[in-house]
């Protein structure tokens, strides 16, 4: 099938070379040159394992290609709006500016028979507003939302193999035609056994936001026990191992810590709790109002926590910050609980040294006064405190006794809650969890 992706950024990239990937003909469009280059040369412009091999893959087999000619989506006949959704500038809603331009630009030409998919996660009631201004110019041709589930450093995966595939589709044959064609398009998921929803425009669009705030709520419901269990001497990993038997509840989702960042939970949560507001059903979201607070929180902890270890101010003490993605196996630093520790760290006067296996690029780029350092040797190098912030593997895995020959003060905050409280101290550590005794 001709398939043409407006938006090839994080999930443009991600979902033009899977679509290539399960044998489809796909050009992606993006008005950024560089991104488009990239993507050209096989190369993936951001860090995320398995897209580099996939996009050199399907880049050899002629399936893919990339370019800013607007007009190359002519000929395909569906359309991916994959562009982003941040949150406005100075306030908690959507911008909706990339998703309004992606479909004006598509308008010119669709032809009859075409569908329109919306991946972006959009508040509620857009796809019906864009479903009203394409039968303006297209009456033929019709929207599908179908929602993008999609981790960061498991996108690939979670492209190829997804949890579930919803589609919002409007009733009736157009409705009953497009859902086909995306079936045809789904071929190979849906005959692993994907399992699939078909539901109307505002369940599809719900369906994304929901499945976010339900999973930042976790988070929060897990670091708030967290802060019960410091004032009360618990230890929130062994409750959360405990709770998690309950496959009601499940472990996945409650590791307490640093809280949830990035490019989506907390933008989804706040744009869902202003949509909600101007549909007049403010108070049901008023829970993710503290779900949010709880999160940011959790910030203001690890760093009265560090003041503390250092006997009561960070001013011209050392800092090894270790990670500034918003979690690993990520480049990302949106809203990356990691960065914005050390940024406040660094605002009251410590001398912090900031170090990412892949997020230094973009973290210099946000916070350019900040000292960063390529290796863990030489943020620890005389430090008088580690943070654990982000929680890489290689990070996880540091050898206590060796690193402690290293610093000026073996004091470390565990703000992912990975390492082994025993092996540390015994290491001579003094080591502070998150809802740790
Ligand atoms: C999320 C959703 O998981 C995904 O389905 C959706 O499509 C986009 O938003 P992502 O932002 O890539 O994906 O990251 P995710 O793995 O959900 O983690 C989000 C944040 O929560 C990270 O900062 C992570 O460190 C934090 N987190 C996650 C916790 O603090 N504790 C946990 O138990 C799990």
């Amino acid at each position: 099938m001709q398939i043409s992706v407006i938006g090839c950024s994080y999930l443009g990239a991600v979902t033009s070379s899977c679509l290539a990937a399960l044998g489809h003909d796909v050009v992606g469009v993006d008005i950024n040159e560089r991104i488009v280059a990239e993507l050209s040369a096989g190369r993936a412009p951001f860090f995320e394992p398995g897209l580099q091999e996939i996009l050199s893959e399907q880049g050899s087999t002629g399936r893919l290609r990339y370019t800013t000619d607007p007009s190359a989506v002519a000929g395909s006949a569906v359309h991916f709006v994959c562009v982003g959704t941040p949150q406005r500038a100075g306030e908690n809603a959507a911008d909706l500016r990339q998703v309004d331009s992606a479909v004006e630009g598509l308008l010119p030409h669709l032809r009859p028979g075409d569908v329109v998919v919306g991946k972006s996660t959009v508040p509620v009631g857009t796809a019906a507003r864009l479903a009203a201004r394409i039968a303006e110019v297209e009456p033929e041709a019709t929207l599908v939302w179908n929602p993008e589930f999609l981790r960061e450093g498991f996108a690939v995966e979670d492209t190829l193999h997804p949890d579930r595939i919803v589609y919002g589709v409007p009733d009736g044959p157009a409705g009953e035609r497009a859902r086909a064609i995306l079936d045809e398009v789904y071929a190979a998921p849906l005959s692993d056994g994907t399992p699939l929803v078909v539901t109307d425009y505002p369940t599809a669009e719900l369906v994304k936001v929901a499945a976010n705030s339900f999973l930042a709520t976790k988070i929060s419901f897990i670091n708030a026990m967290a802060e019960l269990c410091e004032v009360a001497g618990g230890d929130v990993t062994a409750l959360a191992d405990a709770i998690g038997h309950d496959d009601r509840i499940g472990r996945k989702f409650l590791n307490a810590g640093l809280g949830f960042g990035g490019g989506c939970l907390p933008k989804d949560i706040r744009a869902f709790m202003a949509r909600a507001g101007e549909l007049g059903a403010d108070e049901a979201l008023t829970f993710l109002r503290e779900v949010d607070t709880i999160n940011l929180r959790r910030r203001d902890r690890v760093v009265e926590m560090a003041r503390q270890i250092l006997g009561g101010a960070v001013a011209d003490r050392r800092i090894a910050v270790l990670g500034a993605a918003f979690k690993p196996n990520s480049d990302d630093v949106r809203d990356s609980p990691a960065l914005d520790v050390a940024a406040r760290l660094d605002q009251h006067g410590a001398d912090v040294r900031v170090t990412d296996p892949h997020a230094i690029p973009n973290a210099r780029a946000i916070h350019p006064h900040l000292t960063y350092v390529t290796s863990v040797d030489e943020a620890v190098d005389g430090s008088d405190l580690v943070l654990l912030v982000t929680e890489w593997r290689e990070y996880a895995t540091l050898d206590p006794a060796a690193l402690a020959q290293k610093v000026r003060g073996a004091a470390i905050i565990d703000a992912r809650n990975v390492l082994d409280p025993v092996a540390w101290r015994g290491a001579g550590w003094t080591y502070r969890g998150l809802g740790r005794p």
